[in-house]
């Protein structure tokens, strides 16, 4: 039996992982595949019930799960300054991360046939691109030391860049593993021309490169990579990266498919144990409307059977069931040209799952 622990999320978190979760339980029944949820607070509902974003009730119930399913987290600009939204990345989605070591970020960007001519980038550029990010999670700046101190020209605020080589080692080994079992082509990003953490990945991704003979290893400067990966896409299999140039770099590749509300993601730490949500965030102004796109929650489940759970033929059942209700035209908002009939958050998860 596989327990699943369900973080909802915030604003649209709940509206798209519940139609998850409907994916999910039409799952269960078809393949009579054992899973038990448990729903476990965070975030808002957290704050509201506790004064903390993540309290260790929270985590204790999430390390005794096989999986974690999370919508996205937070709240809307304008409180920013509201004491719970102010600190949720660093009280609530960073520590998540860091608890578990889930030092595995998992992104692809696919274009998808039906809505090729919905992209902002051209139809030729972007038909066929099939890129995999995997994205240094749980170091470099977003956990390096941070401080204040007060110079002569006023406050002066640090963030420290910084990487070991057995981070390096343990995620370039990740990424040439993936790339073995697609097109065999690492492109390492990075700013090796000023940073020398940059200098340390490329020593190491290079080692780690003579383990895989059959993988071609590139490297590109970031500044040049979020060009390409406009330019010309489909040079891209496997792209690895730092934390912050993959943040970056996956929003940016998200546009090559037309919507960030189709993209899921996988978090992965050793053993198997995952953490699966959305890469985009909690749409304050969209959500409780009925509107907000459910397939990257969708997606987040059928990851999760591949990368955590062992299981990608039910992955490809999912995907399957996504790209049929691509082919028979429906789409919610998010993905629908002007004039084009839209449906809503609750009934794009009951055509996926009818479709399953
Ligand atoms: C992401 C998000 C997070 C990140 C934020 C919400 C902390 O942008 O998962 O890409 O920067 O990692
Ligand atoms: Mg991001």
């Amino acid at each position: 039996m596989v327990k699943l622990g369900v973080l909802k999320g915030d604003y649209i978190g709940p509206e798209i992982t519940n139609e998850a979760i409907k994916v999910l339980e039409a799952v269960k029944n078809k393949y009579s595949y054992d899973i038990e949820l448990e729903y476990i607070e965070a975030s808002g509902e957290a704050y509201d019930k506790y004064g903390e974003v993540l309290p260790q009730i929270s985590v204790e119930k999430c390390k005794k799960c096989d999986v974690l399913l999370k919508g996205p987290f937070g709240g809307p600009t304008e409180l920013v300054n509201d004491p719970k939204w102010r600190n949720i990345e660093r009280d609530a989605i960073l520590p998540l991360r860091k608890i578990f070591d889930l030092y595995t970020n998992l992104r692809y960007v696919k274009t998808v046939k039906e809505l090729l001519d919905f992209s902002n980038v051209k139809r030729e550029v972007i038909d066929g691109v099939d890129i995999l990010i995997v994205r240094e999670l749980v170091s470099g700046i977003y956990f390096g030391e941070r401080g204040e101190r007060r110079t002569e020209h006023g406050r002066e605020c640090y963030d420290v860049e910084k990487y070991n080589e057995f981070e390096i080692e343990r995620i370039a080994k990740k990424a040439f593993g993936f790339a073995m079992q697609r097109r065999k082509k690492v492109t390492l990003i990075g700013k090796s021309n000023i940073l020398t953490s940059s200098v340390l990945w490329r020593e190491v991704v290079n080692k780690v490169a003579k383990n895989y003979p059959a993988v071609v290893l590139d490297y590109m400067h970031v500044d040049n990579a979020s060009m390409q990966l406009i330019l010309n896409p489909k040079q891209f299999d496997v792209i690895l990266t730092t934390n912050m140039f993959g943040d970056i770099l996956s929003d940016e590749a998200s546009v090559l498919s037309g919507s960030i509300g189709l993209f899921p993601s996988a978090s992965l730490g050793e053993n198997n144990f995952g953490l699966y949500e959305p890469i985009h965030g909690s749409a304050p102004t969209i959500a409780g409307k009925n509107i907000a796109n459910p397939i990257s929650s969708i997606l987040c489940v059928s990851m999760m059977f591949e990368y955590s759970l062992g299981r990608p033929d039910i992955a490809k059942n999912i995907d399957d069931a996504v790209s049929k209700t691509f082919e028979q035209g429906y789409r919610t908002a998010d993905i629908a040209k002007k004039g084009e009939n839209t449906i809503g958050t609750v009934e794009m998860g009951e055509m996926i799952r009818r479709n399953l």
